[in-house]
């Protein structure tokens, strides 16, 4: 028996932010956060399962993972073997279009591709929303990667697993855009997963940041209806601060910032000095991202060109959802 799958998903980056687990064996969190796919950054990943493989196997970009990181990718394939009643192991091998673990939402992409591809390989051939609820599994922000444009994903209620996941909101094809400022691709010291468990462990402010994180969504989904681009921006430049605080109210102090950092939150704020609307967001690494009109990137990249490298700045539009590929579109 050989049955192969292989799926294509784009990075998201939050708007409103999720961190913070309320339950980490489910990957339950403890507020909705809303998302916006990347065109410019992806995984493919590619699933065989075959019943002569004595083990799980993982490679990432062609290198083979150490015993962690594929037990890692096990557990996750296990949700759906158990599902189908199967045993059979797998050989994993995907390509990130996308610095691994720099806080450009590699996690996202990762386990929304690999959702897809054990999708289809185990033959389980899940509805996407409930695809979501898998892709949640391997990494939170991953369950918003399923879709398209803008992305929340619904908390869910209490502890019932299957009510978390995706809602495709709009496809924001009315002029969005983002500049991805890359201060330091190299990987983070601390983990996502590990941040946030410690933010909300020892961070005083943690309980106004779900309130306020929550209040926030509302208001966004909102500004989205409306397609008011400025509400929509303020609202996305101001929650990511508080995520940001959030984390330095924690013991010991988190932060992810690096000195670049902070001159591209600078250069972002000059600009739209000079009267061109956008809005800076930062995740758990050190990397700036930029939300702006899609018609405003060539100015905007332009004007970061005179404080930044050109590699250094990588503009991008709206990403689409996940996508299986075939065997003409799988070229490694
Ligand atoms: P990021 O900011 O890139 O999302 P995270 O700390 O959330 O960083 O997640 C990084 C981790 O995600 C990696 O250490 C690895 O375990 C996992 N990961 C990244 N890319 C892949 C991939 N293509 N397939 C499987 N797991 C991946
Ligand atoms: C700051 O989804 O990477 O990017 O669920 O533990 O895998 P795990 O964490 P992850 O956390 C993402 C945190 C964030 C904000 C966001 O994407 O909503
Ligand atoms: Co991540």
């Amino acid at each position: 028996m050989r049955q192969v799958g292989r799926c294509r998903a784009h990075t998201n980056i939050a708007l409103i932010k999720y961190w913070g687990k309320r339950n980490d064996e489910l990957f339950l969190p403890m507020n909705s956060s809303l998302s916006l796919t990347l065109d410019a950054f992806y995984t493919d990943t590619e699933v065989v399962l075959d019943s002569d493989f004595t083990s799980d196997t993982f490679f990432l970009n062609d290198v083979k993972q150490d015993k962690k990181e594929t037990e890692k990718i096990t557990k996750f394939l296990n949700l759906f073997r158990n599902e189908v009643n199967m045993e059979t192991k797998a050989c994993v091998k995907s390509y990130n279009h996308v610095p691994t673990a720099a806080g450009l939402a590699s996690s996202a992409s990762a386990f929304s591709a690999l959702a897809g591809a054990m999708n289809q390989a185990s033959g389980l051939n899940l509805d996407p929303k409930t695809l979501s609820t898998y892709a949640r599994r391997g990494s939170g922000s991953a369950t918003r990667s399923i879709y398209g444009g803008f992305v929340e994903w619904y908390m869910g209620e209490d502890d019932l697993s299957e009510t978390s996941h995706a809602i495709p909101v709009d496809d924001a094809s009315w002029d969005i855009g983002m500049i991805v400022i890359a201060v330091n691709t190299g990987r983070k010291k601390l983990s996502s997963r590990v941040g946030m468990k410690q933010t909300i462990a020892t961070s005083p402010f943690y309980s106004s940041w779900v309130e306020t994180a929550t209040s926030d969504l509302t208001k966004m989904k909102d500004a989205i209806k409306q397609k008011d681009f400025i509400t929509l921006g303020e609202i996305t430049e101001s929650n990511g601060m508080k995520m940001h605080a959030t984390m330095l109210g924690a013991f010991p102090p988190i932060s992810y910032w690096e000195p670049d950092s902070v001159k591209a939150i600078q250069t972002v704020k000059e600009i739209r000095g000079m009267g061109i609307p956008c809005y800076v967001t930062m995740d758990a690494g050190p990397n700036v991202k930029v939300l702006c009109k899609a018609s405003d990137m060539t100015k905007i990249e332009e004007l970061l060109l005179k404080e930044f490298k050109r590699e250094q700045i990588i503009p991008t539009t709206v990403g689409e959802g996940i996508k299986l590929l075939s065997d003409s579109e799988w070229n490694y």
